[in-house]
């Protein structure tokens, strides 16, 4: 039987991709509200895929982006899946710097690029493949799966919460599987067991009633960017720490066999620096590289704005600036907790000559997985059989903010099998997902559904 699915898959090689193609090709941006039409057709788009396939399909409208809900139940006997991902993408971002436009895939080296290609529309797309390839050569599945398909995850999954609370019956399920995540490195199975949480936060500083003269006023005025960066210039200490008050209190240190592990796992802290030309890695002192993008909360601005911006030189102090920033949390940390210790140590050392707003935009909790679970063994041996090599267990900086409630509101384990890779360019530029990576991610999809049947 497994050989007709491999046979099916060498055949369908070509339509498998070029429909994968179709999906990258719609602009389906959540943050933007000018493509809130694109994120439904993106939805269809999906919904039209598993009905083909016989899944019972539900669009369901949220507030903002619709949830793609698929069933296909075989019997009551057999375990149930649930898989999710997301089918929203991040902004392009500066779309002059892009080799290819975003929306428009493309195939060079044997990398289909595109925005989403691998966060996460060609992950979730590779199960779809896989699901495709078992119905098509068995007429049934080992496992009756659901999929739970969203179009916030990169707004922070503002209406999939609630979702999730309301319709606990409906996505019951024995486990969760979820490929939104990376490879530690190139054909290398890896189970991640940690993702960070997420604290985001708007900061404004409003000085005068408008833009004045640097001469005319400068010395005799505050200067909101410069009160700005001051700002932001105190929330790390010389050692690296992040100055809020109270911010480490919840942190759960790493344990010493925790470290160990680390150790074993395949990076190099002067390869990942070379990678993207990087002259230094500092951080919070203390800690590896791969200690604080995995498992150590951090603090960056995401992004500044004010004063004078265009070519050449003005003479001007602007009346305001702003910055985005973002808290990466790890457990217990509550990113509704550090979001208020962060916004009040900020309104208290914020000068009083100048107005300073802070906005809670969004957060996402953090999540752990334990190693040994059923979900993850079954998972595991999946995976080694599929790439005939041992499964990496890893932790990333990254969040999914979903997790945190399928483990505490469904009470069900969640193993996440990322088939991206770290350079694949995700929230960056030029977005690509490597061929193979997505025909392996099928492939071993259909070898972790087929296992799933033992669980
Ligand atoms: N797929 C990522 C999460 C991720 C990134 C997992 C890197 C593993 C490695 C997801 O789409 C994402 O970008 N999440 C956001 C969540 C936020 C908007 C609440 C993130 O981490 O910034
Ligand atoms: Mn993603
Ligand atoms: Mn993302």
């Amino acid at each position: 039987m497994m050989t007709k699915v491999t046979d099916y898959l060498e055949n369908n090689k070509q339509r498998q991709l070029s429909e994968l193609m179709e999906l990258l090709k719609i602009p389906s941006v959540s943050t933007d509200p000018n493509h809130k039409d694109d994120l439904k057709e993106a939805a269809n788009y999906i919904i039209e895929q598993l009905k083909a396939l016989g899944f019972k399909t539900e669009l369901r409208p949220t507030k903002g982006h619709p949830i793609v809900l698929a069933e296909y139940f075989v019997n009551q006997k057999l375990p149930t899946v649930l898989i999710y991902g997301h089918y929203d993408v991040q902004p392009v971002g500066p779309i002059s710097e892009w080799d290819n436009p975003p929306f428009e895939p493309r195939i060079i080296d044997e990398k289909i690029y595109a925005r989403g290609a691998s966060d996460d529309k060609g992950q979730i797309f590779a199960h779809i493949k896989a699901v495709e390839a078992l119905i098509k050569t068995t007429n049934t599945l080992p496992l009756n799966i659901k999929f739970l398909i969203e179009g916030e995850e990169e707004i922070g999954s503002p209406n999939l919460g609630p979702f999730l609370e309301q319709e606990k019956l409906k996505l019951a399920c024995d486990l969760v599987i979820i490929s939104d995540s990376a490879m530690i490195a190139p054909n290398t199975p890896t189970i991640t067991y940690g993702l960070k949480g997420l604290a985001y936060i708007e900061l404004e500083v409003i000085a005068a009633n408008r833009d004045l003269h640097s001469g005319a006023y400068g010395g005799g005025v505050p200067n909101p960017i410069n009160e700005l960066a001051k700002i932001i210039a105190q929330l790390h200490d010389k050692n690296g720490k992040i100055t809020v008050p109270g911010f480490y209190d919840d942190v759960i240190e790493i344990s010493a066999t925790e470290k160990a592990a680390f150790k074993k796992v395949p990076f190099d802290e002067k390869e990942f620096a070379e990678e993207i030309a990087l002259k230094g890695t500092p951080g919070e002192h203390g800690y590896t590289v791969l200690e604080r993008i995995w498992a150590r909360p951090t603090l960056d601005v995401n992004g500044i704005k004010g004063g004078f911006q265009g070519k050449g030189a003005k003479t001007v102090i602007a009346a305001k600036a702003s910055a985005k920033i973002s808290c990466r949390l790890v457990s217990n940390q509550d990113p509704k907790d550090i979001t208020k210790k962060l916004i009040k140590y900020i309104e208290d050392i914020a000068p009083n000559y100048v107005t300073v707003i802070a906005r809670d935009l969004h957060g996402a909790k953090t999540a752990l997985s334990p190693l040994d679970s059923k979900a993850v063994k079954l998972t595991a041996k999946a995976l080694e059989k599929s790439f005939d090599k041992e499964v990496v267990f890893a932790r990333t900086g990254g969040s999914i903010p979903i997790v945190n409630n399928f483990q505490e509101e469904l009470g069900v384990d969640v193993v996440l099998v990322g088939f991206g890779l770290e350079n694949d360019g995700a929230h960056s530029l030029n977005e690509k997902f490597d061929l193979k990576n997505y025909y392996d991610a099928i492939k071993a999809s259909t070898e972790i559904l087929n296992e799933l049947n033992n669980f």
